[in-house]
């Protein structure tokens, strides 16, 4: 078996050294800039789009613009946003999620036990990159509520069937594209919205993060390959998760298998020598805001080259953890 370690596609990176070598002096906004945004608009559906450094970044500039009290999954999420938050002196409540994945009946009794008026709901479009969110239903009920729905797409921008990262849905959609990201880029991050007050409000802090246009000419060009990669990246995930016992959220479409057990950096260990990945580590442990917070170790599937996802190479990852797992 032979697994790689996600890159950025080849003409990914030809097209950001082709930037790198453009002596030309440009009037105004960097045609490479022009043309991310212009792509981001067709994928997400909204009418602006600013490219900006990083995908923390793009969190500050969302984070900055609202007022009031933002509710946060209580688990499964960015924890860059508690600390954004937190930095901001922005109000952060958490919601009772299943493991990460909300749902409408959580989310309604969670406003039940809450004073305040939640301006905004921040989700990732995948609960711990496992659990695809059910975000076209908490839209429609936050719609009603007058809550604005804020999505990291990070995860699953591009997603072909439209159910994630879409702009019809949600009102705020914010991502990162450094390594290793569905658009895999090596940095950089962007928000798309509707509505321009949010972009208004943060215009310096916009123009401080703005992206380089060899990041720019990254994106532009690797959002080719996103809907591709998140198929292939979920497929592969959903086979996996048909052939292993004991994995959370097994019936919800993601890029990231989690395993509970009693002792993970003991099991962590043995997979990681075991799954012998060319590059970087794909196994997590957990507890941690970010995954779930109970004992588990994760299968970062999202991690690896979707091109090594073949169906030869699925079957021993899985033999390889059940071996190591029950
Ligand atoms: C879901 C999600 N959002 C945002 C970020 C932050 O992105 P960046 O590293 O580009 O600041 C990360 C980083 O891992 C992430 O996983």
């Amino acid at each position: 078996m032979h697994l790689k370690y996600k890159r950025a596609h080849k003409k990914t990176q030809e097209a950001m050294a082709l930037t790198a070598q453009d002596s030309n002096i440009y009037k105004g906004m960097h045609p490479q800039l022009r043309k991310a945004q212009e792509k981001l608009k067709i994928i997400t559906g909204h009418k602006h789009v600013r490219v900006v450094n990083s995908g923390n970044a793009a969190i500050m500039i969302v984070l900055n613009s609202l007022e009031g009290p933002i509710l946060v999954p209580d688990q499964g999420s960015w924890s860059g946003v508690l600390k954004i938050a937190d930095f901001l002196s922005k109000d952060l409540i958490k919601v009772e999620t299943d493991k990460g994945l909300l749902s409408v009946d959580l989310l309604e009794e969670s406003l039940n036990n809450i004073a305040e008026n939640p301006q905004a709901l921040f989700i990732s479009s995948l609960a711990a990159y496992t659990a695809e969110q059910p975000i076209l239903e908490l839209a429609n009920f936050c719609k009603d509520q007058e809550i604005l729905v804020v999505e990291d797409a990070s995860g699953a921008i591009g997603d072909p069937e439209k159910k994630l990262g879409n702009g019809k849905i949600s009102n705020i959609i914010l991502a990162s594209t450094g390594s290793p990201k569905l658009v895999n880029v090596g940095s950089g991050g962007f928000i798309s919205t509707d509505k321009q007050e949010i972009l208004d409000k943060s215009s310096l802090l916009i123009r401080s993060f703005r992206s380089s246009p060899i990041i720019a000419a990254g994106i532009a060009q690797e959002l080719e390959f996103a809907g591709d990669n998140y198929k292939k990246l979920s497929q592969a995930t959903s086979y996996l998760k048909n052939r292993i016992k004991e994995v959370i959220h097994q019936k919800r479409s993601g890029t990231n298998l989690i395993l509970p057990c009693s002792d993970p950096p003991r099991r962590a260990q043995e997979l990681r020598s075991s799954l012998n990945v060319e590059g970087k580590n794909i196994i997590t442990i957990c507890p941690r805001y970010d995954r779930i917070e109970e004992r588990a170790v994760c299968v970062e599937i999202k991690n690896l080259d979707p091109d090594c996802l073949n169906k030869k190479n699925l079957r021993e990852i899985s033999a390889v953890i059940t071996d190591i797992m029950f």
